[in-house]
């Protein structure tokens, strides 16, 4: 098969590294990819939303099967647009229509899709700006803290958890009047506050059946100890402890099934994968968010975990023969730590040179915000570089896996979080 990939980051190096282990992989062309993906596949650089663009290059090349990565194009249309296009009306794609990208590109959407199917979630209501003094009515009922959500894609700083009702007041007004996250805020879904252990759960689907992959927890602040500012996610660890069978079974009764369910008895096209940000609150699952994609950095612990063919899995999410696909799960450990250049999620300072292990052990160092400068250096060109993932039979020495390796790579201000899985291995000793 040849297979055209969209994305540059760790989850698409992760992707292409594991596409490139099928035996039916015959080219994989990945749009524009990174340095890492270079190394393992061809990279064009064709943007992501540029549909005509990559519709040209599809016809080109024979491409038998698209994966989309990330968001953007998904909830920008380039399912429709290729499947409305004669010649690519055929060509299975892996990644949700428009409509169902909604899931994630309209809060307000992904919520009244829960109330309709019965998927359990936090409490809300919806406002614009014609509806503020309803808004800072709503707001006045409510318990603390109260969380207040922009219903457009805000690159992940969209959500604001307000302590107090003063801040609650003067943000909402911030989110409508001022449009403090763009047109992203023209609505806000203002939310009940869930506690808990947060999970994300990964399922494939081809809008008929669907295959649930290895869950992860993620590590979404800049500092150790979760604390500062939140970034696109620091690390990542699989299986997640807490996530035992009997958790998993009530969140494929009560989430899983009823998300599949619904999308198909209202019509909504979908053939992806769903990245379902979960509560876990007292036991029972709570969904916080839905994604239309897969995690990063969880995509990069969570395929080490996958040891069946992953292009056939994709393929049959495309092709909706996902039924007869056979996951397996390998029960090792697998553990994500991020590198990231020196100030991000601020400004940072591109174009140091890396040096990396030649070898490395019971780890794969997948790349993410990296390029290669005009001496063919290994160069940092994003805010999160690289994606270190450590195997082991346990948490611990999964860890230390991941540790060995990011202590041989170094580049000028390169920064990490020491801390990754040290609160499940407090949980577990
Ligand atoms: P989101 O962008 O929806 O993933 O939200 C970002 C983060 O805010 C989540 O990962 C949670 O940690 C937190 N969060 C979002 N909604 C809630 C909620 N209703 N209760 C508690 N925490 C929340
Ligand atoms: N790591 C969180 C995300 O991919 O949205």
């Amino acid at each position: 098969m040849n297979i055209l990939l969209l994305g540059s980051g760790g989850r698409e190096h992760a992707f292409a590294w594991k596409i490139v282990q099928s035996d039916d992989c015959e080219n994989l062309y990945v749009a524009p990819g990174n340095a890492g993906t270079a190394s393992i596949a061809t990279n064009i650089p064709l943007g992501i939303t540029d549909f005509p663009g990559i519709k040209s290059f599809i016809l080109e090349k024979d491409i038998h099967l698209v994966v989309v990565g990330p968001e953007e194009p998904l909830v920008k249309g380039i399912v429709d647009y290729l499947q409305n296009h004669p010649e690519t009306a055929l060509i299975p794609i892996v990644g949700p229509s428009e409509m169902g990208a909604r899931l994630e590109g309209s809060k307000d959407f992904s919520k009244r899709f829960m109330q309709r199917n019965n998927i359990p979630t936090a409490a809300y209501e919806t406002f614009t700006a014609a509806e503020l003094s309803e808004g800072l009515a709503y707001l006045e009922k409510q318990k603390l803290p109260i969380v207040l959500k922009a219903d457009g894609l805000a690159a992940g700083k969209g959500v604001l958890i307000c302590l107090s009702l003063e801040e609650a007041k003067s943000s909402l007004k911030e989110m409508l009047l001022d449009q403090k996250f763009g047109e992203a805020s023209s609505k806000v879904v203002i939310e009940e506050f869930l506690t808990g252990i947060e999970l994300s759960v990964f399922v494939a689907t081809d809008g008929k059946s669907y295959k649930i992959l290895p869950e992860a927890k993620d590590y979404k602040r800049i500092g150790e100890g979760d604390t500062g500012l939140n970034t696109g996610g620091m690390g990542a660890v699989s299986p997640v402890v807490f996530a035992d069978a009997a958790f998993m079974k009530k969140v494929e009764e009560k989430v899983v099934k009823p998300t599949v369910d619904g999308l198909r008895k209202e019509g909504i096209p979908y053939k992806g994968f769903l990245f379902i940000g979960l509560m876990n609150t007292a036991g029972e699952p709570h969904v916080i968010e839905y994604n239309v994609r897969m995690g990063d950095p969880e995509t990069e612990a969570v395929l080490p975990r996958i040891s069946s063919d992953f292009l056939h899995l994709l393929n049959g999410i495309g092709t909706g023969n996902l039924a007869s696909h056979e996951l397996e799960i390998a029960s090792h450990y697998a553990t994500t730590v991020v590198m990231v250049s020196g100030g991000y999620p601020e400004s940072y300072e591109k174009g140091f040179a890396i040096s990396l292990p030649s070898e490395v052990t019971d780890s794969v160092i997948f790349h993410a915000g990296t390029s290669k400068n005009e001496r063919d250096e290994l160069v940092n060109q994003g805010g999160r570089v690289l994606a270190i993932t450590g195997l082991g039979p346990d948490l611990s020495s999964a860890l230390a896996n991941a540790y060995a390796t990011v202590n041989q790579i170094s580049w000028n201000k390169a920064n990490y979080r020491s801390d990754i899985g040290k609160d499940i291995l407090k949980l577990i000793s």
